[in-house]
């Protein structure tokens, strides 16, 4: 980078991603009480643009989708002011910021992993030209990926492509419960291209934000033995993601999903979150996979929901599959096909 500048707009468009270990109760500041991994996904994406210039008087604008909106506008501005100790240039600067998703309004796909590691991201370039320095590559994205995780805590993994992992634990020496790290260079091949058909099965608001569900961990009944089981699927799931046995990947991964929506159902007070027809779903998953033996299996965020994950080489049988018998159980019909995808990406001003 040649000079520093004072002024001048950032942009970057980042993934959301569907967790296969879950994270689900957190400590301290936005710590997780157990590590996660998730896939970034391809075709969900927040694109974010970042404009900055010496400090005027006005506060920080947000608009998403070219609106105002300002509740996420509150979130924003609450989440920046806490960014001083980390970027000491931001109280110099007027930002103002404006969001998109490439995927549409209201289809239950979790926003805050895009939307949240699209805006750090911005932040850490922003960084990168005031100081006219460019950052060694893996730092950058370990900064990115330590801010996004104090706007939300799945969003730190949705700064790397492929798999990532957040949360401390003895069986991945390069794991932190400040920032999450890339795991796909150890990944099987028959991860290579893997596909995730979002089945929606309701597009209404969810019931429980995800700050109470976390809340909802730290009286529960069964959180010791949650985070116990969470920490022994993690481990297991970078054993199968290096060897690729999908058939403890498909068990694993549906235990987690079910592990999750048991411990809302069963939290004080109670959520059920599961429609009847995510009942349904799974049970057709189920018996598909056992009369045809096509390795394709079920994850559930906190929502009705259902990613529908398996191998591109199966897409000839799943489709048909989701198309004649399962499509009648989905809002509208309707499904969103994404895969697993490379990671947030630049934009050029
Ligand atoms: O990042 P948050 O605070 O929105 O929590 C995400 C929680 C789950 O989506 C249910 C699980 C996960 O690990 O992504």
């Amino acid at each position: 980078m040649k000079n520093n500048k004072n002024s001048g707009s950032v942009s970057w468009e980042s993934p959301s991603n569907i967790a296969l270990i879950k994270y689900w109760g957190k400590k301290g500041n936005q710590l997780p009480c157990n590590p996660s991994i998730s896939m970034s996904l391809k075709n969900s994406l927040t694109r974010t643009k970042l404009t900055y210039k010496p400090n005027g008087k006005e506060p920080l604008s947000f608009l998403f989708e070219g609106k105002k909106q300002s509740s996420f506008e509150q979130r924003i501005t609450k989440f920046i002011k806490n960014l001083s100790d980390h970027f000491k240039f931001l109280t110099d600067y007027q930002l103002s910021i404006s969001s998109e998703n490439t995927f549409p309004h209201s289809t239950g796909i979790a926003s805050s992993a895009s939307a949240m590691s699209s805006l750090a991201l911005c932040l850490c370039s922003m960084e990168e030209e005031i100081a006219g320095v460019k950052m060694v590559e893996d730092e950058f994205y370990r900064k990115a990926s330590f801010i996004a995780r104090l706007g939300s805590g799945s969003a730190s993994r949705s700064v790397y492509g492929g798999f990532a992992a957040w949360g401390e634990s003895n069986s991945f020496s390069k794991s932190s419960d400040e920032y999450a790290v890339p795991f796909s260079k150890y990944t099987h091949p028959v991860f290579q291209d893997f596909q995730d058909a979002i089945l929606l099965v309701s597009s209404k608001k969810k019931e429980v934000s995800s700050s109470a569900g976390h809340q909802l961990m730290e009286n529960h009944p069964y959180a010791t033995a949650r985070f116990a089981q969470a920490n022994k699927h993690f481990e297991r799931m970078l054993g199968v993601l290096r060897s690729g046995d999908l058939e403890d990947f498909i068990e694993i991964m549906e235990n987690e999903a079910l592990s999750l929506h048991g411990l809302m159902m069963n939290s004080t007070p109670s959520f059920t979150l599961l429609k009847p027809n995510t009942l349904e779903l799974i049970e057709r998953i189920r018996s598909f996979r056992l009369g045809s033996n096509v390795p394709v299996g079920f994850t559930l965020d906190a929502g009705p929901n259902i990613h529908l994950l398996y191998p591109k080489s199966e897409k000839e049988r799943v489709v048909p599959f989701i198309d004649s018998e399962l499509s009648q159980f989905l809002e509208n019909g309707k499904y969103i096909v994404d895969e697993k995808g490379e990671g947030p990406q630049k934009i050029k001003m």
